[in-house]
């Protein structure tokens, strides 16, 4: 087996950069601590989004019982329909060693530590994949087994898989310590199953969609505004939907996989709030409440 996931030859000058300007006082989280980390979460995604067989290898070998994510409620058979997929884009979700442990960078707590690397606290919002991920997770839809599958990618475009029935911790400080177990050790499994809940997998996302799929983008600054009811009873209802939304503070989403690019409010709302809005219009669409 090759060398642990996130230890990478080469990069010390980084790490030193990020250990030597840690900060006194800087808030620390009491996060799960790697054990065989070396290096920090920058190099290990993008070694992370390419190394997919080395991936699989360590999922072979490593389960990680995760208790405080447990199964949801078994999904009804509503319908025979292959349900909406959802794929969160530029994610913001990076680790970094913050005083002795590894964390994942949030604008709150690590302020001074970003802007100390030239980096803008305003960039590092986790808590926007997070909402985004209850907002999904949460919604009718998907209680109703509609939702067919959610992928996330991050800025520095580690994409990883989230089965539409886990239940993602609900708040934020536990949430980003599923979020570092999951970086560092690539997949999460359900406390007592093999299934993993949350793993990693390999570029590029269209791969796992339906290969009829209509995937759609969505931003306020889309010339194409739609009520969004109305858009999804346009496409035939044996069209699969893919539904790409941004899960970051600024900026557009800027992805080559996507058929139509649409905003569906004048107003620029939250990932969690267009989130909403979508899985309304097609629940509504459905017919069932
Ligand atoms: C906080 S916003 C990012 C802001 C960004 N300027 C934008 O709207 O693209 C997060 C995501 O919510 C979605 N979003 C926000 N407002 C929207 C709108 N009015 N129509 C469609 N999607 C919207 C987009 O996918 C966006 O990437």
């Amino acid at each position: 087996m090759g060398r642990p996931f996130g230890v990478k030859r080469g990069n010390k000058k980084r790490k030193e950069k990020y250990d030597e300007h840690i900060e006194e006082g800087e808030q620390e989280q009491e996060e799960p601590q790697p054990k065989q980390l070396k290096t920090d979460d920058v190099s290990r995604e993008e070694e992370a989004g390419n190394q997919e067989k080395q991936s699989e290898e360590a999922e072979g070998d490593v389960v990680h019982q995760l208790e405080g994510i447990p199964l949801g409620p078994v999904q009804s058979q509503l319908s025979k329909s292959v349900g909406v997929t959802f794929v969160l884009e530029r994610a913001s979700l990076e680790v970094a060693k913050v005083g002795k442990t590894y964390q994942i960078l949030n604008s709150d707590d690590h302020t001074n530590f970003l802007k100390r690397n030239g980096r803008n606290p305003a960039d590092y919002r986790p808590d926007i994949v997070h909402q985004a991920l209850l907002s999904i997770l949460d919604s009718p839809l998907n209680k109703a087994g509609k939702v067919r599958a959610v992928y996330v990618r991050t800025g520095k475009g580690v994409l990883f898989e989230v089965k539409p029935h886990v239940r993602i911790p609900r708040t934020y400080k536990r949430f980003a310590g599923i979020m570092l177990q999951l970086l560092q050790k690539l997949s999460i499994t359900a406390a007592g199953k093999r299934e993993k809940l949350l793993r990693m997998i390999k570029n590029p996302v269209t791969q796992y969609l339906p290969v009829n799929a209509r995937k759609i983008g969505f931003s306020h600054s889309s010339e194409r505004l739609v009520e969004m009811q109305d858009y999804v009873a346009a496409i035939g209802d044996d069209t699969p939907l893919v539904f790409v939304v941004g899960a970051m503070a600024h900026g557009k989403i800027e992805t080559e996989y996507t058929d139509d690019f649409i905003s569906i409010s004048n107003y620029p709302l939250s990932a969690a709030c267009c989130i909403n809005i979508i899985c309304d219009a097609v629940r509504k669409h459905l017919k069932f409440i």
